[in-house]
């Protein structure tokens, strides 16, 4: 060894930073089922193909030779779009320049976010179950993460627990909804407790939203931000990602008011300068798509939802109905399992279904929480069958182990 090697090594390669995260639950399941039989409802990713406009807009704008960099805070036309299309539905007014940031995917908005608002040391409040990027982005700001956990089956949101949860440190509240996992849409009464509790604490709000058009049964939306004395404190996250079917795409957005849009805007542009400057202008397409479009894509949504609710509860799942977004959370404790890990193992390598663990979504999983698995339900309606088929040989092959057990017993 080299003394330069040698002098890197004592000081530590790699950043407490990183050292302090690990990679997601999804990559780690997304490994053991490849190269196997493997039915994938684990990930939140389409297997059905995005809508053929934009493809056709993304593909008219390469050939157009449209390559270079666009604007670092998102292409002028796409920022006028996403602007005019929450004025439309929300009746609010994000100026688009000021306030509309383009990022690439959720993903980078909400470190871009994060990265403007924290300071080392600050601590952010998170709900777990919490979506697994939250806690490394607040790592990797220097923050603290601090967890409030909601309470299965409903999950839902409690003031005492959020009291419970606040310091002279906490700067900020990390919401998502419609929910991932759970499926939970917060109602207004639930955002009015995170309203009152950021007033009067004197915290900023980031409110994850990109399952916002995904509510079923002819629910509700409710905004955060809408409540009086929020409109000055919450940063809206959202994205193409899911509403389009094009996750590979990285195409998010960031609302928020001007000064901490500038925030956004700055750590924005050292980190990426920008998303695709093509699939920009097929993502102006995309935002300006008429409700039919969305009207179809929640009755399709639905539809598979239904069928794979219907398909796990049969299987002998408990499983609550999801008010929106993509996924099915699943109670499995009438198999017998009592490990959420050695249950998805168990349903890859055996039945060839592929599904996440709660667990993954925790710092610590609750001892006496029930064994979930997240099932993934955006997805072609033969992708679901098929599943569904498989996975009545859990119940089969569950009894006939339990009956063993007896016996060993
Ligand atoms: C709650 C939540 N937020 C953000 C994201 C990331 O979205 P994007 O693809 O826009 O980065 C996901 C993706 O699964 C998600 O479930």
């Amino acid at each position: 060894m080299n003394k330069c090697n040698q002098s890197v090594q004592e000081k530590g390669m790699l950043s407490q930073r990183i050292q302090n995260i690990d990679f997601p639950v999804f990559g780690k399941i997304a490994a053991f089922a490849r190269d196997k039989d493997v039915i994938r409802l684990d990930a939140g990713e389409p297997d059905f193909p995005a809508p053929t406009l934009i493809k056709a807009a993304a593909v008219t704008a390469i050939t157009a030779d449209y390559n270079q960099y666009a604007p670092v805070p998102g292409l002028e036309e796409l920022r006028r779009s996403i602007s005019a299309k929450i004025e439309a539905r929300e009746g609010v007014l994000f100026e688009p320049l000021s306030q509309i940031t383009v990022c690439c995917g959720a993903t980078e908005g909400l470190a871009a976010a994060l990265l403007a608002i924290v300071n080392p040391g600050d601590e952010v409040i998170l709900l777990e179950p919490a979506y697994t990027v939250y806690t490394p982005d607040v790592l990797l700001c220097g923050g603290s993460p601090v967890y409030v956990q909601l309470s299965p089956p409903e999950f839902c949101i409690e003031k005492h627990k959020l009291e419970e949860a606040v310091s002279p440190r906490t700067k900020a509240i990390i919401i998502n909804s419609p929910h991932n996992p759970t499926g939970r849409v917060y109602s207004h009464k639930e955002l009015t407790i995170i309203a009152e509790f950021c007033l009067q604490h004197n915290l900023l709000a980031i409110t994850d939203e990109v399952y916002e058009e995904l509510i079923y049964d002819g629910g509700k939306m409710e905004r955060l931000w809408k409540i009086p004395g929020m409109e000055d404190r919450t940063i809206i996250i959202s994205g193409f990602s899911k509403t389009f079917s094009v996750t590979g795409w990285r195409l998010g957005y960031v609302a928020a008011p001007a000064k901490l849009s500038r925030g956004v805007q700055l750590a924005h542009n050292y980190l990426t300068v920008g998303t695709a400057a093509p699939l920009q202008r097929a993502a102006v397409t995309a935002a300006q798509m008429t409700a039919e479009y969305y009207q179809q894509l929640v009755a399709l949504l639905q539809q598979r939802r239904d069928i794979l609710l219907d398909g796990l509860r049969k299987v002998g799942f408990e499983c609550r109905c999801p008010q929106g977004g993509y996924f099915i959370l699943a109670d499995a404790s009438r198999f017998g399992w009592q490990n959420d890990w050695a249950l998805a193992e168990y349903l890859i390598k055996d039945i060839g279904v592929a599904a996440i663990p709660l667990s993954g979504f925790y710092q610590e999983y609750p001892q006496d929480n029930p064994v979930f698995l997240r099932f993934a339900f955006c997805k072609r309606e033969e992708t679901i069958h098929a599943a569904i088929e498989r996975l009545q040989r859990v119940k089969l092959k569950n009894i006939a182990e339990r009956r063993l057990e007896h016996v060993a017993l």
